[in-house]
């Protein structure tokens, strides 16, 4: 079979298909807005793309989560997609979960941010309003520097990520929220606003 381009159509359908847990969907949804964002900010050309490949990010993490970041290939080979976008989702892992390097500026802005989204979510739901629509980057500095508070959240290779973007963590911390603001309700992060 050919390979597709895929569209954000079938990438939600898919992203649907293997994974029903709620927070799931909604980080993927996070993760999708913030690299559209990056993708304008940046000036890219192929934004769908960006989002794209944000969305499934994770497809295989609830289904098969001792496997994750591997049996993605499968899942997105199975469906002809082309081996670019089975590269960027299999390099967000990149020492975690699996061997392979983010290349692109894509890929790095991906590893850079997946976990980051994880924590700016638990530091807006930490908020009276709930809300990460009046949240500002420096709530979220104060978090990153509490390694008790969302332990899980690595921030070494958030660290490592904007190294490699050659961007300040302040900036990217602001450019992440500004992501998330645009689907705040369909991330659950619009509060009590
Ligand atoms: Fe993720």
């Amino acid at each position: 079979m050919d390979k597709i381009i895929p569209n954000r159509d079938e990438a939600y359908a898919l992203l649907k298909k293997y994974n029903k847990n709620e927070s799931l969907i909604r980080h993927a949804l996070a993760v999708e807005a913030t690299m559209l964002h990056f993708a304008e900010l940046l000036k890219e050309d192929d934004k769908e793309k960006w989002g794209i490949v944000g969305l499934v990010h994770d497809l295989d993490y609830e289904q098969y989560p001792d496997q994750h970041c591997i049996k993605v290939r499968e899942i997105l080979l199975e469906n002809n997609w082309p081996e670019d976008y089975i590269h960027a989702v299999e390099s967000h892992g990149w020492g975690l979960c699996a061997d392979i390097e983010p290349v692109e500026r894509m890929e790095k802005v991906l590893y850079t941010i997946d976990e980051l989204t994880g924590l700016i979510t638990a530091t807006a739901l930490m908020r009276p309003s709930k809300s990460i629509l009046d949240m500002e980057a420096k709530s979220v500095k104060k978090k990153w520097k509490d390694k008790g508070f969302a332990a899980g959240v690595n921030r070494e290779v958030i660290e490592q990520g904007a190294k490699m973007l050659g961007m300040e963590i302040g900036m990217i911390i602001e450019e992440v929220i500004k992501g998330m603001r645009k689907v705040a309700e369909e991330i659950g992060l619009k509060g009590q606003l």
